[in-house]
């Protein structure tokens, strides 16, 4: 591909894996994005949370997570105390997502898309060592777990990311068209702050 060798990108601290995300030519979304979307929050945040991909506000912003989504995901993660972008690593949380640039339309991302990408996160999360990794929806779990299995299968127990704590929930744009659900993502935070508890 037109991209870095995966063992090229697992030796990049973060100004080099920063900018060859931002030069990213590996596959076809270099040609319809308009920002790439790398990442946000403090690089040794002991949260750390796995979206899917930047939708039309991320892609103009080159921020994640900072459309109605976003807003919500902010809304229930200051609720338990963190935040994205102030207060110590304990508090704050990465964001990140499996594919940094915008599919066309907000369409799912597809399997080679998200092989392409994956080095990146993969790179993010070992230099970030976060304590806890939420994955929000199929796409991130199927990324950090391999799992095809529903999310209301995975939710309610904590998974491994190379040795990480990982929990599953639902995506926030998912809780938006089914607030009934919001309370289950609720519990998907709590037992991921009782894992961080718990492992300090
Ligand atoms: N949905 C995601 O999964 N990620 C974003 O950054 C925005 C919306």
């Amino acid at each position: 591909g037109r991209g870095l060798p995966r063992g090229t990108i697992a030796t990049l601290d973060w100004t080099g894996l920063r900018e060859t995300v931002a030069q990213c030519r590996a596959c076809t979304l270099c040609e319809s994005r308009k920002h790439t979307v790398f990442g946000v929050g403090h690089e040794r945040a002991h949260w750390m949370i796995v979206g899917e991909a930047p939708g039309e506000q991320e892609d103009e912003q080159g921020e994640p997570f900072v459309g109605a989504a976003g807003k919500l995901l902010d809304s229930m993660l200051r609720s338990i105390g963190l935040s994205r972008d102030e207060g110590p690593p304990e508090r704050q949380v990465y964001i990140a997502n499996t594919l940094k640039c915008r599919p066309p339309r907000n369409r799912n991302p597809d399997p080679a898309e998200l092989a392409q990408c994956e080095p990146y996160l993969q790179r993010q999360i070992e230099l970030i060592q976060p304590r806890v990794i939420i994955a929000m929806g199929r796409f991130a779990v199927q990324q950090l777990l391999q799992s095809q299995e529903a999310i209301g299968r995975l939710r309610g127990r904590v998974h491994r990311y190379q040795g990480v704590p990982l929990i599953v929930t639902y995506h926030p744009a998912y809780l938006l068209r089914n607030l009934p659900e919001k309370a289950k993502s609720w519990e998907d935070l709590c037992l991921a702050l009782s894992t961080v508890e718990t492992a300090a």
